[in-house]
Parts: C-alpha cells; sequence; structure tokens
C-alpha cells in the first residue's frame, strides 16, 4: 500500500483554514492582529531553538520533550546522519513512515519553509533509491529512500531507512511547524514496506520495554508541550491506572470503541472502531454521529433543503418501515433512494442514497425514546441543519458553560471530555467544535480518529509487546 488515507492535514492547519473566514466575518483590524500574531511567532522560533539546545544536553534516554503550537501542532526535535543534521519532526502514531525534507526538494514552495536533509554532508547516509510515497488527504509527500543513522531522544538508531521527501503536495506543507513525520504506527502501513524505526528501536535493543507512550499539554502557557517516552511510561503525567483494549488490527492503533454519550445519555449508535492518531488535532468521526454531536452541542447550522426534503417524502415511510422491523440495510433500496450495486451488492453512493442512509441511523437512535412520530421527524428535520457543511464547524464561544459533557465508551470506562476539552478557541475571536467528520469507506472504516482533542485529556500508551492501547487522566 503506498498511500495513507487520512484527514491529518484537513485538522492540523486550522489556523490557515480559518484566515479566510476571519476576513470575511470582521473589518480589516483583525489582518493586521494575524499578521502582528505571525510576527511574534516568528520571535518564539528562535526563543524555541534556544531553549531546545539548552534542554538537549539534560535530555534522559528515549525522552522526546514535544512543544506545543496552540493545541494543534506537537513537534520534537531528531537528528540524523554523522555530524549530526537537526529537525523537527512531528511524532505521528496515525502513520508508519518517517520522512523528511530533502535538500533535493526545489518544485514546491514548501521545500523553503523547512530544515532540509543533506545526504553528501553525512558520512554515514547510505542510498537506496527507491521511491515511496506517503498520502494524508488532499496532501502528499514522495521521494527516494536514503538510509542513515537517526538520534531520537538519546538513542541512536543504526541503518534506519527514510524518504527523503523531495515532492511536498499539497497546500498545507509550508504551515507546518515540523520538517517531517516520525511514525509510529504499524509496518503494515508503512509506505515501500519500509522497517519503522520504532522497530529498529526494538530489534537494536536500545529500549527496555516494548511499549511507549505519549503526554500532550493542552495548557498552551507552559513551557513543556507534551513528552514521548520510548520504552516506558512517565507516571509523572498520569493520574489512576491505564485502561487497555487490544488493537483489534495493525495498520493504525486501532481498537473497538463503544458508544458515545451526551450529558450521560447514549446516543445510540455504536460499533464503530477507533485509532488514536497523535497526527490529527481534532476527534474525528463518522459524519452520522458527528452531526448528533454538533447538534447536541448547538455548533453553527445551515439550512440544508435537500436533506430535508427528503425527510419530508420519505420519513414516516422508513420511520414505519423500522417499526415493522425492517432490516435497516434494506430500506433505502426499497423505497428506491439507493440502487444497489449488483457485484458487490453495496449501495452505490449518491446524495440521496447517503442521506437516506444517515435519516435511518438517527431514526434508529430514536424511535425507542422519543415517544411521538412528530418529535422524531422534527429531531431528524434539525439534524438535517447540522450536517456539517464546512469542517471544522463554527460554536459560541459565550455557551460554553452551557454545553453539554460527551464521553467515549473504550474498554468499559466512559472517557469524558468537557466543552473546555472539546472546543478549540482560535485566535481570540472564534472557537471550534473539536468534533470533526470524516468518513472513512469500508473496508478501512468507519473509523473514529482520537486526534490531540482526546489525547491531551487522556495520556496514551502504546504497548507493542501485549497489542494493546491504554488510556488514563493526563497529569
Ligand atoms: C531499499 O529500501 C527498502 C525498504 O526499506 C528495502 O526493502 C530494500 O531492500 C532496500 N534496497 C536496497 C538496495 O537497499
Ligand atoms: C457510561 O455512560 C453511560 C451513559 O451515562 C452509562 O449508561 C453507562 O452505564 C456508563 N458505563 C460505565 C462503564 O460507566
Ligand atoms: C427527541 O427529540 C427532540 C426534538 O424533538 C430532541 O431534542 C431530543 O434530543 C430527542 N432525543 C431524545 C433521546 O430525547
Amino acid at each position: 500500500m503506498g498511500t495513507k488515507f487520512r484527514a491529518a492535514v484537513i485538522t492540523l492547519f486550522l489556523s490557515s483554514l480559518l484566515l479566510p473566514l476571519v476576513f470575511s466575518e470582521s473589518n480589516d483590524g483583525f489582518v493586521r492582529v494575524e499578521l502582528k500574531k505571525f510576527k511574534l511567532d516568528e520571535n518564539n522560533r528562535n526563543a524555541d531553538r534556544l531553549t531546545r539546545q539548552i534542554l538537549d544536553s539534560k535530555i534522559a534516554r528515549g525522552i522526546v520533550r514535544l512543544k506545543n503550537y496552540q493545541n494543534m501542532q506537537y513537534y520534537g526535535e531528531i537528528s540524523i546522519g554523522t555530524p549530526p543534521q537537526k529537525f523537527t519532526m512531528g511524532f505521528d502514531t496515525g502513520s508508519s513512515n518517517l520522512w523528511i525534507t530533502s535538500s533535493k526538494c526545489y518544485f514546491y514552495r514548501a521545500c523553503y519553509y523547512h530544515s532540509k536533509y543533506y545526504a553528501r554532508r553525512s558520512r554515514t547516509y547510505k542510498a537506496n533509491g527507491t521511491y515511496a510515497m506517503v498520502g494524508y488527504g488532499k496532501d502528499s509527500i514522495s521521494g527516494k529512500i536514503s538510509q542513515d543513522n537517526v538520534l531520537v531522544g538519546g538513542l541512536t538508531i543504526k541503518n534506519q531507512d527514510f524518504i527523503e521527501a523531495t515532492k511536498l503536495s499539497g497546500p498545507e506543507h509550508k504551515n507546518t511547524k515540523y520538517d517531517g513525520l516520525l511514525g509510529l504506527g504499524f509496518q503494515e502501513i508503512s509506505s515501500g514496506r519500509v522497517v519503522p524505526i520504532w522497530y529498529n528501536m526494538m530489534n537494536q535493543g536500545l529500549v527496555q520495554n516494548p511499549v511507549f507512550s505519549l503526554w500532550l499539554n493542552r495548557n498552551t502557557e507552559e513551557e513543556e508541550g507534551g513528552q514521548v517516552v520510548f520504552g516506558g511510561i512517565d507516571p509523572k503525567h498520569h493520574k489512576g491506572d491505564h485502561t487497555y483494549v487490544p488493537v483489534t488490527r495493525k495498520g493504525y492503533w486501532e481498537f473497538d470503541m463503544g458508544d458515545v454519550s451526551v450529558n450521560g445519555k447514549p446516543i445510540g449508535v455504536s460499533g464503530f472502531s477507533a485509532m488514536v492518531d497523535s497526527g490529527t488535532s481534532l476527534l474525528l468521526g463518522p459524519t452520522v454521529v458527528i452531526t448528533m454531536l454538533n447538534h447536541a452541542i448547538g455548533a453553527e447550522r445551515e439550512d440544508n433543503p435537500k436533506c430535508k426534503s427528503i425527510v419530508r417524502m420519505y420519513g414516516k415511510t422508513i420511520l414505519n418501515m423500522l417499526l415493522v422491523k425492517e432490516k435497516p440495510k434494506k430500506i433505502c433500496p426499497l423505497i428506491g433512494l439507493c440502487r444497489v450495486d449488483g457485484k458487490k451488492s453495496n449501495n452505490i453512493r449518491t446524495f440521496q442514497c447517503n442521506t437516506c442512509e444517515l435519516i435511518v441511523v438517527w431514526m434508529e437512535s430514536q424511535y425507542k425514546r422519543n415517544h411521538t412520530e412528530d418529535c422524531i421527524l422534527n429531531y431528524i428535520d434539525q439534524l438535517c441543519d447540522s450536517m456539517p457543511a464546512r469542517q471544522p464547524s463554527l460554536v459560541n464561544c459565550l455557551q460554553i458553560s452551557s454545553m453539554p459533557i460527551v464521553s467515549f465508551l473504550i474498554g468499559g470506562r466512559n472517557f469524558t471530555l468537557s466543552p473546555k476539552e472539546y472546543v478549540l478557541p482560535i485566535g481570540g475571536i472564534a472557537c471550534i467544535s473539536g468534533f470533526s467528520s470524516f468518513d472513512i469507506a469500508p473496508p478501512l472504516g468507519p473509523i473514529w480518529t482520537l486526534g490531540n482533542v482526546f489525547m491531551g485529556r487522556y495520556h496514551t500508551v502504546f504497548d507493542h509487546g501485549k497489542m494493546k492501547v491504554g488510556f488514563a487522566d493526563a497529569a
């Protein structure tokens, strides 16, 4: 498999995404504020570099300290080659390749925003030359595989294969704080089948235990932005025991998730799997559930007449079919909104068909609890307007205190997120919902992506030896 299917990029660069929004909704005063802030960031970057150099001398083996950029990007330093060339990296549990911007990266603007790796300046560099590429949503990177020694948190990994990216395509690469990504997923999704660096840490006997753990700080005021520990768990950064769940499929760190609740009431849509992904800023899920969550927290609505007309014309019929226990999967083809692809017996994806399927799931989750037909139809009608038209959805910053608690059932524990934890202020002027919709088609999906919104609240252990993932309250 050459490409990785993920939404990282959609969510990583919210600030840039929202800039046009700021433009359209305010006078030009905001633009100046944004520019000033950008300059400040430049100064901060230099300050970061200095502190990083000081920290380097004290670094404990296997520990990488991270910087936190606005709770959106977490990044830390590694070096490659002899003598060492330093790079800022994203530590990404949702992908499996190590890649770095190459000195031979010329033709993309983003090439000039990052530190580059010079193979010819390293005595330990070995050529390989196999071509590899990794895709992240709309963006992708590609280049040739090279080999060198890599220094991560005081551990030297010998002969590590990585992608020297000469092509950084897509709009977002120039907005990243990092020069490359260090993938911590499984080899099964590694482009070119390259052995991931984490495997080599274990194979080369560099870590005590086949476990790594991640702590992401959500307090942007603090100096320490987070931490990756290779080979163990830092007890300073969690409270209480971890709740573990088995990895159900090697690729991402994937496991089974139960129902989602809003203020203690299960919403009645479960059975999706989930992955824990440090490379995604928000918490992504199937549209069918995200719509219900964003409705429940009062996120912005947009009139959706096409969806509503389907509710008006077919709502009662669908509800009646559910009441007489018709199989939910059959309903949309039966009323003629979906056509079935004969060979694969899958529904052919049209707007009508997609919407009908959403309505069926929403009605299924509601009809047992909401007594009157009118009440259910009215609720489904409201959900139409909560379907995410624009990602991410805006919420009213002034209403945070009245928003509900949302919880996710994992391994028998309810993992809660309070509004302060799932709403993100953007530039002090707007707030966005941390729940964003991202549909991945079967067989890979549908799947939840628990990104930084979740991982910041819950310290996460990736246990490669016992093939399980654990969560505990972060501290
Ligand atoms: C190049 O790298 C790939 C992926 O790590 C590896 O399978 C292959 O054996 C390497 N080829 C050479 C010539 O080193
Ligand atoms: C999780 O929360 C839901 C909703 O409040 C509740 O029904 C369920 O019993 C809880 N499960 C556990 C294990 O606490
Ligand atoms: C029932 O319908 C109303 C809207 O009529 C909605 O506010 C409510 O969330 C629905 N679900 C439940 C479980 O009450």
